[in-house]
């Protein structure tokens, strides 16, 4: 066994077990610790070093959920194999001969039964909402944003009220640049940044930028609705490649003859997977071998709760294949409408090449509140204190589920984000339990609208947010629904 001989530093301001976590990955990346290589026991590694077992479980929890260790059932935590089995590395394009996903139809009917997961329109009918989209208002500094944007009305500060920067302004640039080197692992300077009016309208500009090089466009078998319409009208076919515990099939992704690929590597939308840090590898080859782009869609990283948040893939990429898209809809609020996109630099030269057919359409005056807000700190406070609470709802959400709905469902997509997904195990369809739920003044929602074909839809399968719900509400809700649900 590889003896591990960690420095650690008591008085950094980098907690024990992200410097351990870190001396580890550093390990395994140089190949001192070799697949397949066991790592010692908890209780074994914390008397070699003379410390507790939290730190040492913390720092192995954390490598498991990045991929870089697999965790073996009463075996203990080995090294996982990052090594890319995988024809790119060997030079061919992966021009493979079956293109699985190309006979799947794409779903293009609407859901059969209503609404998008985050649309309140119909909230008013509702005893308990468990819609999506809303953030937790209980905690948002209102007044500090009432000064800010106050501010930008001040006469000597008139410029916030004319057309700003087509690329955004560029001080909230500077910031998102920044915070996203130390809260997502993202390397980018201000100049690559694109500010935009929400996810759609990133993703929108995005499409249009790709679209000269596009043949076909691959994306995870499901994705956010809003989504799925913009690729679906990107004039490429869309490929739906599987998805797995570890992410989507790269087999079916290199079968797919695509020159992009949709992810949400995080936190996968809906399901809650993470992509393991073996396949980012294998992605980031097989979008070097083809010169293709992943679009790597970070809409809601910051909100991890059993460790850290699992870092981008942008930041391992060295060869400008990825292009990372953020909103700030979960992480403060989705009114405000501003989101951006990290462009690589020859997507870069292509904005700009098209830049006078740009509006800049996130309003300047957020734009700016924004900038000060980060520039002040306020932004992390503001998610550190909104990741604690969330994580006690999802916790809430848990135990309520545990106690009411119990051995009936399964829950999916736990320890991260602002929803569960709970698939009964009765096997009733997903129509049925919307609609029963309904009677009963529960809004749950449907997952089927995600699925990019009809037959990939998860059966039996609906989705609870929790963000807008007051935590207080939680517990009696699910009580309420396990009552509808009841056969
Ligand atoms: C996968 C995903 N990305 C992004 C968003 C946020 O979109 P926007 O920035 O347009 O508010 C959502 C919202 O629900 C989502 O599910």
């Amino acid at each position: 066994m590889h003896s591990l001989m960690p420095t650690l530093d008591d008085a950094s301001n980098v907690p024990v077990y992200m410097q351990l976590y870190a001396y580890i990955k550093a390990q395994i990346s140089a190949g001192q610790l070799r697949p397949g290589e066991k790592l010692p026991s908890v209780r074994l590694l914390a008397s070699l070093l003379g410390r507790s077992r939290t730190p040492i479980a913390h720092a192995y929890d954390q490598l498991a959920a990045e991929g870089y260790a697999v965790s073996r059932p009463r075996s203990g935590l080995f090294v996982a194999d990052l090594s890319i089995h995988s024809p790119e590395i060997t030079g061919s394009p992966g021009i493979d001969p079956i293109d699985k996903s190309a006979s799947k139809p794409l779903a293009t009917d609407g859901p059969p039964i209503p609404s998008r997961a985050y649309h309140a329109a119909n909230a008013d009918e509702a005893d308990y909402d468990f819609g999506y989209g809303a953030v937790d208002l209980s905690q948002f500094p209102h007044g500090k944003w009432r000064k800010l944007v106050g501010e930008c009305f001040l006469p000597e500060n008139g410029r916030t009220l004319l057309y700003g920067d087509y690329q955004g302004d560029p001080r909230l640039r500077e910031e998102i640049a920044a915070y996203l080197l130390h809260a997502r692992g993202v390397r980018s300077l201000p100049g690559q940044i694109v500010v935009g009016a929400g996810t759609y309208h990133s993703l929108a500009l995005l499409l249009q930028l790709l679209r000269p090089r596009l043949g076909a466009i691959a994306a995870e078998e499901a994705v956010n609705d809003g989504v799925k319409s913009l690729l679906l009208q990107a004039g490429a076919p869309v490929k739906p490649i599987s998805l797995e515990a570890d992410g989507i099939r790269m087999d079916e992704l290199r079968a797919s003859s695509a020159q992009a690929v949709y992810l949400t590597p995080s936190h996968q939308f809906p399901y809650g997977m993470t992509t393991s840090i073996a396949k980012r590898l294998q992605l980031l080859a097989w979008a070097q071998a083809r010169d293709a782009y992943i679009i790597e869609n970070d809409y809601d990283g910051e909100f991890r709760y059993g460790g850290k948040p699992i870092p981008s893939l942008q930041g391992l990429d060295a060869d400008g294949r990825v292009i990372y898209l953020g909103t700030f809809s979960k992480a403060l609020a989705p009114s405000l409408r501003i989101s951006y996109l990290v462009l690589p630099p020859e997507l870069l030269s292509a904005f700009k090449a098209m830049a006078h057919s740009y509006d800049q359409l996130a309003s300047p005056i957020f734009q700016a509140a924004l900038a000060r807000f980060m520039r002040a700190g306020d932004f992390e406070r503001h998610i550190r204190r909104m990741r604690m609470l969330y994580n006690r709802k999802q916790e809430t959400m848990l135990a309520a589920v545990r106690e009411h709905l119990g051995d009936r469902v399964d829950v999916i997509g736990q320890g991260s984000g602002l929803h569960l997904l709970l698939r009964d195990r009765c096997g009733r369809r997903e129509e049925e339990l919307v609609t029963a739920a309904r009677a009963a003044r529960v809004h749950v929602y449907p997952t089927s609208i995600y699925a990019l074909a009809p037959e990939l839809a998860a059966p039996g399968t609906v989705l609870l947010g929790y963000g807008g719900i007051p935590i207080e509400r939680i517990a009696s809700g699910i009580r309420r629904l396990s009552e509808a649900w009841e056969v």
